[in-house]
């Protein structure tokens, strides 16, 4: 007999099948055992939209555990203060706000045309990294606008050494373990912040600070005054590695939907039809004038999110959904499940991207969407993520029908480790007439 109030458990040896196939356990816990439920003793799956809503919410029974994948780099300065990371924070919030990104659209949407104009047609291709190449030099300028060109390359570098120590490997080391994929992560850290640095000394020298996020992160703050240089430069490998990693899952996932269903592609194309042809005019007036597209980029984040799982503690013994969560558990919120609960979307497992319009083909909010998170913790690109992923759907589906390759091989392998992908992901574009 289990505890009274404890959430129900899948049978003995789902943690093993866990570890082989993590979407159909976390659907068969959803199916089988409800809106929370336990994985093993003391983890616990928050399942469905509600329980998922009030643990990213609920910041203080559920905290997120700070795991940064770039950790401030040792030197006498010492730690950052909650001050800092809070101005820090703010900075970037206001260079990535809705606001900031629909003024730099015409930024965007260049770099965006030239992976659609470099796609070489008529082949099967390896797309995710092309995809990662151009979406890397949208982000990295969206940070540091003309600065972009040399950073690029130390970006590039952050990305491998982010590669290198998220592979799954059979021991977990603890964190103070020099292991060589942390050396090699830390190198690679500190070449990028030796790059930076010169570049964050001749704005403030120069008094030009630039209107990107970077120049946010170097104008003085009316509550906090000036963030310390290194402050700036401990913050912003991580940023810099998600203005595209995550970006370029979710683009794996959009063009193989236009691969599948080309009458959607069609949709788009005949919207993307009106964006202007040279791409540096392009504003944020004519992404308003894409709701399908953005609907579809939408719709494959509701099935696909990328962020498919979610990492948090209970610190303290709590209830979520009328279950007693123990102290010292971890929580996993699970988006992929809620939202395929069809007490929230209809059809939930179709592809319709209709769904997210209404009668008269504008935006709506039907039911939860946690593919960006939600409360303290919330994506802070979401809005640059949508002009991006927006943009790049719209223009390659303008130019090419894509289509995956015959035969029987399957286009990609879905992975989940380290975010839900598309991994190996091969597409062909045909140029449309
Ligand atoms: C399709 C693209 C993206 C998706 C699906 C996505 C998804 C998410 C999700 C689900 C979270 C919450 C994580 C949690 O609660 O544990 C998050 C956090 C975050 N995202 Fe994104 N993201 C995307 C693009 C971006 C971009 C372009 C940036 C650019 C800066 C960005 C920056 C961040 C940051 C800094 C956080 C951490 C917020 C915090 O911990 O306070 N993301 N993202």
């Amino acid at each position: 007999m289990g505890r009274v109030n404890e959430p129900p458990r899948l049978p003995e040896g789902s943690f093993a099948a866990w570890s082989r196939d993590r979407l159909a356990v976390a659907r068969r816990g959803a199916d089988e055992c409800g809106d929370v439920w336990q994985l093993e003793p003391g983890v616990y799956v928050a399942a469905a939209a509600g329980p998922c809503e009030a643990v990213l919410r609920r910041g203080k029974d559920f905290p997120k555990v700070p795991s940064p994948l770039f950790p401030p780099l040792k030197r006498s300065s010492g730690a950052r203060t909650s001050e800092e990371r809070s101005h820090a924070h703010a900075a970037r919030m206001r260079g990535l706000r809705a606001q900031a990104v629909a003024a730099r659209i015409g930024e965007i949407a260049p770099g965006t045309a030239r992976f659609v104009d470099q796609w070489p047609a008529g082949q099967d291709v390896e797309i995710l990294p092309p995809v990662r190449h151009a979406l890397a030099e949208v982000g990295v300028r969206y940070l540091f606008s003309e600065d972009a060109p040399t950073l690029l390359p130390f970006a590039a570098q952050l990305f491998v050494a982010r590669e290198v120590l998220v592979r799954p490997s059979r021991w977990v080391w603890p964190r103070w373990v020099p292991t060589p994929a942390r050396r090699f992560r830390t190198r690679q850290q500190v070449a990028f912040t030796n790059a930076l640095r010169p570049i964050v000394r001749r704005r403030r020298s120069s008094g030009r600070l630039g209107d990107d996020v970077l120049g946010e992160m170097l104008r003085p703050s009316s509550r906090y005054g000036l963030l310390p240089e290194e402050a700036i430069v401990d913050t912003l490998p991580g940023i810099t590695i998600a203005t595209f990693e995550t970006p370029s899952r979710a683009a794996g996932w959009i063009l193989l939907h236009l691969a599948r269903y080309p009458q959607a592609a069609d949709r788009v194309a005949a919207e993307a039809a009106f964006l202007p042809a040279d791409p540096a005019a392009t504003t944020s007036t004519h992404l308003d004038r894409l709701p399908y597209t953005q609907a579809l980029v939408r719709e494959v984040l509701r099935l696909h999110p990328p962020s498919w799982l979610l990492t948090r503690r209970a610190p303290r013994r709590t209830q979520l959904a009328g279950y007693t969560i123990d102290a010292g558990s971890t929580v996993l919120v699970c988006p992929y499940t809620a939202h395929r609960d069809a007490r929230e979307h209809s059809e939930p497992e179709q592809f319709h991207p209709e769904r997210w319009l209404d009668d008269a083909g504008s935006p709506t909010k039907p039911g939860v969407f946690l593919s960006f998170g939600t409360g303290p913790h919330g994506c802070e690109g979401a809005a640059l993520a949508m002009a991006m992923l927006t943009l790049l759907t719209a223009q390659t589906a303008r130019c090419y029908h894509l289509s995956e390759p015959p035969g029987p091989e399957p286009s990609h392998q879905v992975t989940t480790f380290e975010g839900l992908t598309t991994a190996g992901l091969r597409l062909r574009a045909t140029l449309r007439s």
